[in-house]
Parts: structure tokens; sequence; C-alpha cells
């Protein structure tokens, strides 16, 4: 049995913003092979490359790229040389294998950032760091995942230690313009969403409780007041699910997906499909039954959607969104990718679709008879 439970907050707050978060900054991956995952994000995500930096550049203990498109910026870092600081990604690696180490925030201002989210409740982890260009610092969030504080003052180079380089001009179709939401899986939900309202004066947006029989979580999503950070927050409600294994097997609570806002969806999934990214599968049972009257009106043509297996969840009288998820993308089955693309007013995360996807494998294996 599939149930979605929808809820919208009664009172959102407005205008609270106590750390003075301006959206997301970048995000840092520890990753296996920095050359390696750098390509990937170039070839298959359209990025081009931002900066790098090594032990000859300045940064210590690791050697990194930054690739980017839009206001999407990752950083992908490998541990080099010895010392503290590489040890501790080699660390990293072996408990997590490649994974999110930093989902950084842009702020007004880092030190006040800083002091405050630890009045505020949370745990330093890496001091106030300071020059001409920039001044950032970090807090612990869910496992060993922390949130950077960045102050940018000019436009200087990335990070301390790095080198910017020059990029390139992208031509092709893949087209991000900025992080739409990033998803932690952790052990205990209501701990997390505890600690972005009171930490950062985050709003409780909505909650879901999914459960399509093959796997049950639970879900709040808290954002900034002003919309722009949405941070969707999963616990496993069975042992089977999606969430546990995720738990199982990257050894703890962490990011699980990172979704990517496009301004036109078709061109880019055509793209990084002929570039060999892979998606999730969807039946093309998911485009009959109930999929015109679940979706309503589009703009978009289903026949285009059906053939690139792009999947639309109505979230509200004037407003949808058009989303697919990568496969896992590294060698455990952990992090993936959400491709996404909103229509009028969407506000939501395609909870819709779960039970969509669900019905849609069922009725498959019902006309293959082994259901
Ligand atoms: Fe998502």
């Amino acid at each position: 049995m599939s149930r979605t439970f929808f809820e919208k907050p009664v009172e959102r707050k407005t205008g609270v913003n106590p750390l003075g978060l301006r959206g997301f900054d970048h995000i840092e991956f520890y990753v296996d092979s920095a050359d390696q995952w750098r390509d990937f994000f170039v070839q298959k995500y359209g990025m081009s490359p931002r900066a790098y930096g090594d032990n000859a550049t300045g940064l210590m203990g690791r050697r990194a790229h930054v690739v980017g498109q839009g206001r999407v910026n990752f950083v992908v870092s490998e541990p080099q040389g010895t010392g503290a600081e590489a040890d501790f990604v080699r660390s990293h690696l072996e408990k997590h294998g490649c994974g999110v180490r930093d989902v950084a925030f842009k702020v007004k201002d880092a030190k006040l950032a800083f002091t405050e989210a630890q009045r505020r409740g949370a745990n330093a982890v890496r001091g106030i760091f300071e020059d001409a260009n920039i001044v950032h610092a970090a807090i612990a969030a869910y496992g060993d995942t922390i949130h950077s504080f960045v102050e940018r003052r000019g436009r200087g180079e990335f990070m301390p230690g790095f080198i910017n380089v020059a990029g390139g001009i992208d031509d092709r179709e893949i087209n991000f313009a900025m992080i739409d939401h990033v998803v932690a899986n952790v052990e205990r939900m209501d701990e997390w969403v505890t600690y972005y309202e009171q930490v950062f004066g985050f709003d409780l947006f909505m909650h879901f409780d999914i459960n399509t029989g093959r796997s049950a979580l639970m879900s709040k999503v808290v954002s900034s007041t002003d919309g722009w950070i949405k941070l969707p927050i999963n616990e496993p409600s069975s042992a089977n699910s999606q969430i546990q294994e995720f738990l199982d097997q990257y050894n703890g609570a962490g990011v699980q997906h990172i979704a990517l806002l496009t301004p036109d969806i078709t061109a880019t999934i055509e793209e990084m499909r002929k570039m060999g990214q892979e998606f999730l599968d969807v039946p093309d049972s998911y485009y009959d039954g109930s999929f015109d009257e679940r979706v309503g009106r589009i703009q978009e043509d289903k026949a285009a959607l059906k053939k690139l297996k792009i999947l639309v969840d109505r979230d509200n009288e004037d407003g949808y969104l058009l989303q697919l998820f990568t496969k896992c993308v590294f060698a455990r089955p952990t992090l993936f990718f959400e491709v996404i693309q909103r229509r009028g007013r969407s506000i939501g995360f395609g909870e819709g679709n779960f039970r969509a996807l669900f019905e849609a494998i069922e009725r498959e294996q019902a006309r293959r008879g082994t259901l």
C-alpha cells in the first residue's frame, strides 16, 4: 500500500535570518581522484573548471579542483601528502567512501555567522580565517558533514590555497543555474530539524510520510525564511528503507542527493544522457494510468517527456515541477543527483512521484505476471 501525506506549516516566519545567510556557496566532496571527478562533472554535467589547489599552491593536505556552472560550485578534493589534514581526508574516505564533506553557505558576515551559530548551540569545526579577499569558518552538522560560512569581499581566488583557472566557454545544452536543495539522510530527523530551527532560524516547511511498500521514509523540509535554502531531512521508517541502506553504506548520516535547478530540463537531460550519465529507470507505464489526471495541464510535450523519461509532479494549482534522478554516482550506493525544473509557483519536491513510480512498476510487474 502506498501513502503520501503532504503538509504545509500553518504559519511561516519571514525575515528571520540570524546568521545572515545568502544561499549556497559551494559543496565540497572528498573523493578518491580529484582529476577523475573533475572530468566527470565537466563531461556529464556541463561544468567548467574554475579553480585548482594543492600543496604547491598552499592547500594543506589535499589536491582539489573546483568546477561549476551558474551559481553551482563543486569542489572535489583528494588527500595529498602527509600530516593531519591529509590523514583526515583519508580517514573520511575510508569510513564513508566518496561523499560530501561541506555544504558551504554564502554569508554577509562570516564572523557574525560563526559567533551567532555557536551561541545558538552549534559546535565549531574550523575557526575564523580572514584575509583581504575572504573570511570563512565552519560548524558541525549531521554525521561528519560540516557547514562552512563564506564571506567574499572581492573577486579574488576561490579560496585561500586555490588559484582560479580560466574555464572557457561552454556551448553545450546542459544548463544549471543554482542548487535547488540538498538532502540529508539521518538517524533521527527531529533532532536535525530542531538544529536548523534553533541555530539557523529555519522554518519547518513541509512534512512527508512515504510508504511505497518497498521503501518507507519520513521527510521534513527545513528552509530559510526567504525560501532560497531548502534542506529536506530524511529518516528511515522501515528496516528495508532506502534511507537505512544509505546509513549502512555511508556509515552514518550524510548528504543523499543534491538537486540542480535548470531552466530547460529536456535539453539538459538529453545532453546528459548523450554524455553517458545514467538515470533512474522510469517504466513507460508511468506516463499511462493516472498521469494526465495527476499532472494536469503542462507546457511540455508529453511525448518528449516520455522519450527522455522525465518525471512530472504538480504541487499546487499554478505550479508543477519536472525532475529526474541520476543513478548513484560513487562506488558505494549512496549519493545521487537530481535535475529539476520548476514551473509557476512550484515549491514541492516531487513526493507524488514516489507513489506514481511505484504504481508504474507494479503495473509492469502485473503485465509480466510477476505480481
Ligand atoms: Fe530532491
